[in-house]
């Protein structure tokens, strides 16, 4: 009996202990911000993720007073980040622990927190998973390495030329135009160091991890459905008639470009239908509904996505109306579907059909 009551003490001890654990985050958080009250808080003070949560949601409301002082605002978000200890806190503990690289050649993103004002991400680079120059349209961006080590270019717009070419790619006329670029940063990141970009200073940006590397970024505001990078080609071999770090660039003109839709019959539209594997978090199921064939990405097989409709421009090929992305059904030599790649600006990702 003696033995049993023993038992049961330890028993409730253990879960009196387990529960006590899990409050001491929002205890520790609700203790920071008492002390921020008692204006006992300063830029020392290191910060848990409540607490560096609570802070940015207050500095992020500051975009809608306008005008918005980027650079103030961009200086306020690296010295939070310099108050965390990122590979401590729990939620990227978890991220870092469970690290895979699923996707050969390019980096894993995984979103830490999201709202309209700002998102919060954790990249994770294995060396040579190069991020080519791309923008950022009317955002800021914080990056602040948390380990490794990674070369960081920057570029600010100079100037929007009026030369443009026209290409023909997968079916449709696409305007490049050209433009002119200066480089204002250039630099080896490390372990505690902040990379900025504001939306018109350094705002195209070129990432080369130069070993295992892992970021956390912070965007602001938060990307948003119809939010849209470009990507730029870079003329590196000289400068711009000979002006010192400027560059000529290249990117597609959306707005200038044509793509024609075509019909195709329901037989043809019927053999994409099925469910494809990215990874197993990444699925992509395609299904009919009338005419037309709809796309749905979703972490897991019972869980439902967001569903965009997919319009064909060539019998195998696919895109989604204003955006740049591609759909390419690959057949195998029976002609029946095997895989399907994602074409997102330059990246490609391919998905094996599984039923
Ligand atoms: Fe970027």
């Amino acid at each position: 009996m003696d033995d049993f009551k023993r038992r049961e003490f330890i028993k409730l001890s253990a879960i009196g202990f387990a529960s006590i654990a899990l409050q001491l985050n929002s205890i520790s958080s609700y203790a920071q911000s008492a002390n921020a009250h008692f204006g006992k808080w300063n830029s020392d003070t290191k910060l848990n993720w409540d607490a560096f949560l609570e802070r940015l949601t207050k500095l992020a409301k500051i975009q809608h007073q306008l005008p918005w002082d980027q650079k103030i605002y961009t200086q306020k978000v690296k010295q939070l980040l310099l108050q965390c200890n990122f590979p401590e806190f729990e939620n990227i503990k978890k991220e870092i622990e469970f690290y895979e690289n699923k996707i050969p050649n390019q980096f894993e993103a995984a979103s830490l927190h999201h709202e309209v004002d700002f998102q919060i991400s954790l990249f994770q680079f294995e060396k040579g998973e190069n991020i080519s120059h791309h923008d950022h349209p009317d955002m800021t961006g914080v990056i602040n390495v948390v380990s490794g080590n990674i070369l960081t270019k920057n570029y600010s717009i100079e100037e929007q030329l009026s030369t443009t070419r026209e290409i023909i790619k997968n079916g449709r006329k696409e305007v490049m135009q050209k433009c002119v670029i200066r480089e204002i940063e250039n630099e080896i990141f490390t372990n505690g160091d902040v990379s900025l970009l504001t939306a018109h200073e350094g705002n195209i940006h070129t990432l080369m991890p130069k070993e295992y590397t892992q970021l956390v970024d912070v965007f602001t505001p938060a990307y948003k459905p119809n939010s849209k990078t470009n990507w730029y080609t870079v003329n590196e071999d000289g400068f711009y008639k000979g002006r010192e770090n400027v560059f000529e660039a290249e990117y597609l003109n959306e707005s200038l470009s044509e793509i024609k839709t075509i019909t195709l019959s329901e037989e043809k539209l019927n053999r994409y239908i099925g469910t494809y594997k990215i990874s197993d978090e990444n699925f992509i199921k395609v299904f009919r509904t009338d005419k037309q064939i709809v796309f749905e990405r979703t972490r897991s097989l019972d869980t439902p996505g967001q569903k965009m409709s997919l319009l064909p421009y060539e019998d195998n090929k696919f895109w989604i109306e204003g955006q740049n992305i591609r759909f390419v059904f690959n057949s195998d030599n029976n002609n029946a579907t095997e895989s399907l790649t994602l074409c997102i600006a330059e990246r490609k990702i391919t998905a094996i059909k599984i039923k």
